[in-house]
């Protein structure tokens, strides 16, 4: 027997806590929604799905339910987050989000922090060990802020970045760990860089994030049409591909639109013949160019990875191909990644 919500209720031995919710009729969610659990990750590396259990907060999806235990689904207001972010380190190369201007300069460019768990679930994943495994003390967002500003200090650079894994999934960690980053350090050349897959960053969510301080993003867009999005990320259900696609549009949009001026966004593209089409690059081209020819594009050479061992990597000339498609659609700041380091702007 347990007690959720002050109801108690008898559920079978061995579930989490998510499952007992699910059983009780509690809404879980792929997709943040009021009213309901947003469980996205479910490896407990996010803790969106947090819950008080006893008088701790536990993450719902990989907690087991014990026997007598109380749960409460309605955090307290001043609750504090947590999430599992490791990996501080010094960045040679740095993000999407990284002007490449500096990303084509020597030595560290970045201190930069992983953030465990993913929405997706890409079968060539390039940090699935951060993305689907949640290994890890979950930190609060002083104490990220705290590790990230002994990194910044460390490596000797302005820019500190969060990547993952999905930056973006528990959404008041992030925002207050943005906050907490820019009171320590509050110095005018201090740059504050969120890497994401862009998914569920909706507009409110953006406004919250310049508000308390972010500086700089990369925001990926996976695709032009749903297909491929599926294809790449393996998410089956296309409701919800359509719903994350067209929020990563969105937002690329809303933050070329709305903040161009102050914060810098670079935008990242995935190639690899098998997964999307030379003709599909196009189309990203295109329209990002009617958004902002001038903005930052990187396109990714997706990679033999994770459970995607057999795709081959695209070689350096393809990238040059998919390079020049890009500037013939009218984007003037292309960068490729490729084997041997980026191809600039500038053939
Ligand atoms: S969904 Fe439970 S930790 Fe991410």
């Amino acid at each position: 027997m347990i007690e959720v919500d002050g109801k108690r209720v008898r559920v079978r031995d061995g579930i989490t806590v998510k499952e007992a919710l699910e059983i009780r009729g509690y809404k879980i969610t792929k997709y943040p929604e009021k009213g309901s659990l947003f469980a996205p990750c479910e490896i407990g590396g996010c803790w969106s799905c947090a819950v008080e259990v006893g008088h701790e907060l536990k993450p719902a999806c990989i907690t087991p339910v014990k026997d007598g235990i109380r749960i409460r689904t309605q955090l307290p207001e001043d609750y504090t987050p947590k999430r599992i972010v490791h990996g501080f380190s010094g960045h040679t190369v740095g993000g999407v989000g990284t002007p490449w201007l500096l990303k084509a300069t020597h030595g560290y460019i970045e201190a930069a922090c992983f953030a465990a768990g993913c929405n997706l679930r890409c079968p060539q994943c390039q940090n699935w060990e951060t993305t689907y495994t949640g290994k890890g003390k979950a930190s609060t967002p002083k104490e990220a802020a705290e590790m990230m500003t002994a990194t910044r200090r460390k490596f000797g650079v302005d820019r500190m970045a969060i990547s993952g894994g999905e930056s973006t999934l528990n959404r008041r960690w992030l925002v207050e760990y943005v906050r907490e980053l820019k009171m320590l350090n509050p110095d005018p050349n201090a740059r504050i860089h969120v890497d994401t897959n862009a998914s569920i960053l909706t507009r409110d969510y953006i406004d919250e994030l310049v508000e308390a301080g972010m500086t700089d993003i990369g925001p990926d867009l996976k695709g032009y049409y749903p297909e491929t999005f599926m294809r790449i990320t393996a998410i089956d259900d296309r409701g919800l591909a359509e719903r994350y696609l067209n929020t990563a549009w969105d937002a690329a949009q809303y933050l070329i639109d709305r903040y161009k001026d102050r914060v810098f966004v670079g935008v990242g593209i995935p190639y690899n013949k098998e997964l999307i089409s030379v003709q599909e690059i196009g189309l990203i081209g295109e329209k990002l160019c009617e958004i902002d020819h001038e903005v930052q594009v990187c396109v990714l050479d997706y990679r033999p990875e994770f459970k995607r061992r057999d795709l081959i990597k695209p070689g350096y000339e393809e990238m040059v191909e998919i390079h020049k498609l890009l500037k013939e659609k009218g984007l003037t700041t292309v960068i490729c990644q490729t084997g041997y380091g980026h191809i600039g702007p500038e053939l």
